[in-house]
């Protein structure tokens, strides 16, 4: 049965192929792709199918659980959010998240932090969860802040930019307290 997690202005499900284009749309934005790199993912019509095709794989397989953000409002796709590179000996595993341009600063991220957090905890029965991010990136320090987690330290220097210069590498967390 085909997972889906409600919130109030937006709701986390699995892509789809009909989401390609829109994939491939949003992955053109310079503003997505300033401080990291993944949405190379789908700089392709073709590898944006690709991808959507290992996520749901990677979903049946609980391997990993990449979601599509959805607005309520419309059913637009606007944004993904991912919980991948498990450790399950130690049930800990990584959170990350992109949302469009057009819908930054409505508060969209951090509703989808928030009940993707208590999913992983309440369904997937994880025990921890991080992120990390480029010491420039505010905006995901602030949007992992409002969702309740913490600041856990830093990597120093351990993310080299375009720019050729060395940046530190954050890290945030949250454990269950179930
Ligand atoms: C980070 C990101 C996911 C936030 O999504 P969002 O839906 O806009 O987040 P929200 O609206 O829930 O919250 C954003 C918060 O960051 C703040 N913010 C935005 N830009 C900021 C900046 N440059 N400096 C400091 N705070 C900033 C907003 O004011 C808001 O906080 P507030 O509610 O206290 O005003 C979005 O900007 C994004 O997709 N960025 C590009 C991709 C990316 O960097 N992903 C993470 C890779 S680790």
């Amino acid at each position: 049965m085909e997972i889906k997690i409600i919130g109030d202005r937006i709701y986390l499900k699995e892509i789809n192929e009909t989401d390609a284009i829109k994939l491939h749309e949003y992955s053109k934005e310079p503003e997505l792709n300033e401080f990291s790199g993944p949405y190379k993912a789908s700089e392709s019509i073709e590898r944006a199918l690709e991808y959507i095709k290992n996520s749901k794989k990677n979903i049946l397989e609980r391997k990993s659980y990449i979601f599509g953000i959805y607005e309520k409002r419309t059913d637009e796709l606007v944004g993904t959010i991912g919980f991948f590179d498990l450790d399950d000996e130690n049930k800990s595993g990584e959170i990350g998240f992109w949302v469009a341009k057009n819908y930054w600063n409505k508060g969209y991220m951090t509703e989808a932090i928030k009940i993707m957090t208590n999913y992983i905890f309440k369904e997937l029965r994880y025990h921890r969860i991080f992120a990390h991010f480029h010491e420039l990136n505010k905006a995901v320090e602030r949007v992992l802040s409002k969702a309740g987690y913490e600041k856990e330290g830093e990597l120093k220097e351990a993310i080299k930019s375009k720019d050729g210069k060395y940046y530190n590498d954050i890290i945030y967390g949250i454990v269950n307290q179930f």
